[in-house]
């Protein structure tokens, strides 16, 4: 076993156990400049309990960090709450180490550890509600399904009123860090962000019900401990945590307008400094991504809080420019709601990149405000005014949606 990794107390019964990954850059398409953490908990009370472990390559520091508070031999049950490999990768290495007496998970939770890892040994099924006493604390089991994945449960600890949350409340952040309290707010309110742009945004309404189930149990939590990122200890924290999941949950549109498109030649670039003008003319404030300069993850949180969206592509073999493709595909599988908007871009002798587009949008629910603006090779000066005449149409009809007009 490697050394030199120690674990970090949260709570009279509660360790974190987990790992920092200060390289990661990608989490399967979600770019992470700030790394991640991996969190693990150790529950140490009349047995020990392991919560959750870690992405496979980090068990090696996952069992340094438990050897430093107690044998793992010694760890009698493990809880999975979510079976996505980043908590489970180094789950069936554990169990054939430190054989636990019993492994807990979700009814869809052991459908997919069995499917993921094929392993010989038992899972536990437990349910949404259950509560039961295990190694002298009282654990009560919450589903919450599809947050983020169909198997996702959180695990309420009442001895310590502390909150397994799994995916939920976290964020992809590398810190030497454990507790919200030592992170500069503006690191955490960009990261949270991001992060529930990229992961959660699509199962906004599971949250809203969740947030109103904890409101009306009557739960008591002074501790929030996600999987990733720093763990909520303060009152204001965790209050906080909650509005801000309420505030990305609702989507309600601001005056922020996200322009995202590419070029090959300039000329969508220059149809969207245009529309970016007519927009600025009107008065709302326009935010644009060229898309080989910005990532897929910073369109898509720029997205969440913004009023209205603008797509630009040249038309590529007969398609979207590859960029655009890949951000647009990535945004509509993420599901922004409230968004008003339109498609335009450049083309030399057939034009379908733009009508594309157009069609994706239309798929994602956005209302078009006008039809596409394709442009032939370079606009001229009328081209461009139609441009700015886009940004104003679109920026006139977003001011309409905010005064609450229909
Ligand atoms: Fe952090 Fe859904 O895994």
């Amino acid at each position: 076993m490697v050394a030199g990794f120690e674990a970090v107390k949260v709570s009279e019964h509660v360790y974190w156990v987990g790992a920092i990954d200060w390289g990661i850059r990608d989490f399967h398409g979600y770019q992470t400049m700030r790394g991640s953490t991996y969190n693990a908990y150790l529950i140490v009370a009349d047995d020990v309990i392991l919560v959750d472990t870690v992405k496979a390559p980090f068990k090696d520091e996952l069992m340094a960090r438990i050897a430093s508070v107690t044998d793992p031999q010694k760890i009698k049950y493990i809880i999975s709450d979510h079976s996505e490999m980043d908590h489970t990768g180094a789950l069936p290495a554990v169990i054939d180490e430190v054989k636990p007496e019993k492994v807990f998970a979700s009814t869809l939770g052991l459908k997919d550890l069995t499917d993921q890892f094929h392993m010989d040994h038992e899972i536990t099924v437990v349910k949404d509600g259950d509560s039961m006493e295990l190694g002298g604390v009282k654990l009560t089991f919450w589903e919450t399904r599809m947050l983020h994945w169909p198997d996702s449960m959180m695990t309420y600890v009442a001895d310590d009123r502390l909150l397994f949350s799994q995916d939920g409340f976290g964020m992809h952040l590398a810190t030497a860090k454990r507790f919200a309290d030592e992170v500069p707010q503006c690191v955490r309110d960009e990261e949270n962000a991001k992060y529930y742009a990229n992961i959660i945004l699509p199962y906004s309404a599971m949250v809203l019900r969740l947030l109103d189930r904890v409101a009306a149990s009557g739960l008591e939590v002074d501790i929030i401990a996600p999987d990733h990122g720093p763990i909520m200890r303060t009152a204001g924290d965790i209050k906080y945590a909650m509005e801000e999941y309420s505030r990305f949950a609702k989507q309600e549109p601001t005056d922020k307008v996200v322009i995202f498109y590419d070029t090959m030649w300039g000329s969508t670039d220059l149809m969207a400094r245009a529309v970016s003008e007519g927009l600025t003319a009107e008065g709302v404030q326009p935010v644009l991504h060229r898309l080989r300069a910005s990532h897929r993850t910073e369109v898509i949180t720029e997205l969440m809080d913004a009023g209205a969206v603008l797509v630009g592509t040249p038309t590529l073999n007969n398609g979207m420019f590859p960029t655009v493709a890949d951000t647009l595909t990535y945004v509509r599988g993420l599901k922004p709601k409230n968004l008003v908007g339109a498609a335009f871009g450049s083309y030399g002798w057939s034009g379908e990149g733009v009508k594309l587009v157009n069609e994706t949008l239309e798929h994602m629910k956005v209302e078009i405000v006008q039809e596409p603006l394709n442009i032939r090779f370079v606009p001229d000066a009328q081209a461009m005014e139609s441009c700015r005449e886009l940004g104003k149409s679109v920026a006139v009809r977003l001011k309409e949606v905010l005064s609450g007009g229909s």
